[in-house]
């Protein structure tokens, strides 16, 4: 593994129980071929050792502006090594000073001065995160599109509580460094932050696995960016997301809580409760998700022998729910609000023409038109919005500038 072959990051510390991942985090990069520079908070330095940050990276750990050893600016020089910098784990605090542009201490020197991308993973207790005050300095930040942050999830904090506060996963946090250095995921946020304050946004991502054995199962390419994208950029924009994930192995974006499914009958169950069986419970239903079509009619509970001189067996399919026309057609009047994708093959009239065709069939707001080979697995992706305005021109972007493009039209229909 050399995804990080010829780069340099720079792990910033700061003062939380989740310092101790941090060392992962520098082993995984390391592991990939960086080289890491650390740096670490006073505070930071009661939860992990600057020595085993130092042994781990061969690297002598940064922790004091002031160094009088040290041949001129140490933040200049941090910032201008690094390819990346990364804040393993962002306190509350931490966000609120880079909230501000301060610069009172190496960290939010250093991340003043960066010349690239810096990601940061929150921790903190969820009644810090959900404080108003934390709230702002997110939106800021995203408002500001200079820090990235990775995560934070649901699930168990110090305290032994549950909920939105835990900090990323090391392997999650390590492919949002891979990701920022090979060029995909680093556009700026531009979207309004705030403009959908509070709105239940409830986004759908990835494939869905559909068993044919225990080891076996009937899958498609969809790596899940777009509705990533989407739920992380509805977040910084002010909306309360909940993402229904087929299986991908992506970071949960900041400030959103996921649900993870396999098959499209546990999505269809997950959108069941998330939304409620009158669809009351959200505002807009995107669903990016590619549902696999078919089934196999009779998964096997146990593995699928070849035996010897046995015939070659034979998957007898089945139709899955289409999960999306279900509930166009159980919608009454104009809530929630609700997107398809079409992700078709052909030249862009054929395109339009399937995209036209999901919109009536599935009596939805808007389609999202998009060709497979440019889309599927790329950065970027090319798309025209269909409704019954009609469509669009087609348009190039990152995937996040696409979802704030996409949360641009819902918020236009929601206002
Ligand atoms: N969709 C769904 N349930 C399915 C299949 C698709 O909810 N069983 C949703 C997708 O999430 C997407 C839209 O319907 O938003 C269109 O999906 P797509 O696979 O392109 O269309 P299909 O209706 O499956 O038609 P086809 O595969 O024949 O193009």
């Amino acid at each position: 593994m050399s995804s990080l072959a010829g780069k340099t990051i720079a792990l910033a510390v700061t003062g939380s129980i989740a310092a101790y991942k941090a060392v992962e985090v520098a082993r995984l990069c390391i592991k990939a071929g960086a080289k890491v520079l650390p740096l670490m908070t006073t505070s930071a330095q009661r939860f992990v050792g600057p020595v085993t940050l130092a042994g781990i990276t061969g690297e002598p750990v940064a922790t004091d502006m002031w160094d009088p050893s040290f041949p001129g600016e140490m933040h200049v020089s941090l910032a201008a090594r690094a390819d990346v910098i990364v804040i393993v784990p962002a306190t509350a605090d931490l966000l609120a000073r880079l909230a501000q542009g301060r610069a009172d201490d190496l960290v939010t020197a250093t991340v003043l001065c960066a010349r690239g991308p810096v990601l940061a993973a929150p921790a903190m207790h969820p009644r810090m995160w959900e404080h108003p005050a934390t709230r702002k300095n997110v939106a800021e930040l995203a408002a500001q599109g200079r820090v990235r942050l990775i995560g934070p999830v649901v699930g168990a904090v110090a305290s032994g509580e549950s909920g939105m506060g835990r900090m990323e996963e090391p392997a999650g946090i390590f492919e949002a460094i891979v990701r920022s250095c090979t060029g995909t995921g680093t556009g700026t946020f531009t979207g309004k932050s705030g403009d959908l304050d509070g709105k239940r946004i409830v986004v759908t991502a990835g494939p869905t696995h559909e068993a044919i054995d225990p080891v076996r199962y009937l899958g498609n390419r969809s790596s899940g960016r777009m509705g990533f994208a989407i739920a992380g950029r509805a977040a910084a924009r002010g909306a309360k997301v909940t993402l229904v994930a087929g299986p991908v192995s992506l970071p949960t974006p900041s400030g959103v809580a996921r649900i993870d499914v396999e098959s499209a009958e546990q999505m269809q169950r997950a959108l069941d409760d998330v939304m409620g069986a009158d669809l009351a419970k959200a505002d807009v239903l995107v669903m990016a998700a590619a549902v696999a079509d078919f089934r196999a009619a009779q998964a096997s509970a146990t593995k699928i022998k070849k035996e010897a001189g046995a015939a070659v067996p034979a998957i007898a399919l089945a139709k899955n729910p289409d999960i999306l026309a279900a509930i166009g057609a159980k919608r009454s009047g104009k809530r929630p609000v609700l997107v398809g994708f079409a992700l078709e093959t052909g030249d862009d009239a054929l395109v339009l023409a399937y995209a036209k065709a999901k919109l009536a069939a599935k009596k939805v707001d808007f389609v999202v038109a998009n060709a497979a080979h440019e889309s599927l697995g790329h950065s970027t992706t090319r798309v025209a919005i269909v409704s019954s305005d009609g469509a669009s021109a087609f348009s190039v972007g990152s995937k996040d500038d696409v979802a704030d493009r996409i949360l641009a039209e819902i918020g236009a229909r929601l206002a």
